[in-house]
C-alpha cells in the first residue's frame, strides 16, 4: 500500500469526475488516498514529502492558462525538489480552444519534469467529461501507477 495525494481544481465537475475515478481505481489497489481542492483546502508543496506519489488535476483557462485557484500552488513549485517524487497530471479542457487545449496540464507536467519529478508518462487530457474511452485511459494510468509504486517499494 502506497499512500498518494490527489489534488485538483474543478468549476463545473469534470475534473473532479476524473480525479474520483482515478481515486477509486487506486482504492481497488488498496492505496490509501488524500483527495483535497485546490479552492477549499491548503495545500503546501512541502506536504509531498509524506507521500509515496502525487497526482495533479486541472481545468484550463483563457488560452491555456493555470486557473486562478492554482497559481499560488504553481508559483510555490519554483524552489522546491521533487527529485524522484512520482508525480502524475491530468484535467478536462475543451478541444474547442484548439491550440491551448488542457494548456495548464502541461504547464504544470513541464514544472515538474523541471524539478526532477519522475512524472507518469501519460498526460490525461480530457475533452470535457470523460467518457467510455477516457475512463479506459485512466485505468491504464492507474495499472500503471500501481506497478511504478511496487516497483519503487521492491527497490527500496
Ligand atoms: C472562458 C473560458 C476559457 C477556457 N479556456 C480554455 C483553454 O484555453 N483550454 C482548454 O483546454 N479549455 C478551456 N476552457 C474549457 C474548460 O477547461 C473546460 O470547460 C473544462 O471541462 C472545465 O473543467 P471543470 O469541469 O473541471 O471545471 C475554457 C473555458 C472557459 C469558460
Amino acid at each position: 500500500m502506497s499512500k498518494i495525494l490527489m489534488l485538483y481544481a474543478s468549476v463545473t465537475g469534470n475534473t473532479e469526475e476524473i480525479a474520483v475515478a482515478i481515486a477509486e481505481m487506486l482504492q481497488k489497489y488498496n492505496h490509501e488516498i488524500t483527495m483535497k481542492t485546490f479552492d477549499m483546502d491548503a495545500i503546501d508543496v512541502e506536504e509531498f514529502n509524506e507521500y509515496d506519489a502525487v497526482l495533479v488535476g486541472t481545468y484550463s483557462w483563457d488560452d491555456g492558462a493555470m486557473p486562478y485557484e492554482v497559481e499560488d500552488f504553481y508559483d510555490e513549485l519554483e524552489d522546491v525538489d521533487l527529485t524522484g517524487k512520482v508525480v502524475g497530471v491530468f484535467g478536462s479542457g475543451d478541444t474547442f480552444y484548439l491550440d491551448t487545449f488542457g494548456g495548464a496540464i502541461d504547464l504544470l507536467g513541464q514544472r515538474f519534469v523541471e524539478l526532477g519529478a519522475d512524472v507518469m508518462p501519460d498526460w490525461i487530457k480530457i475533452d470535457l467529461e470523460p467518457d467510455k474511452e477516457d475512463f479506459a485511459r485512466c485505468q491504464k494510468f492507474a495499472d500503471d501507477l500501481n506497478v511504478k509504486l511496487a516497483e519503487k517499494i521492491e527497490a527500496e
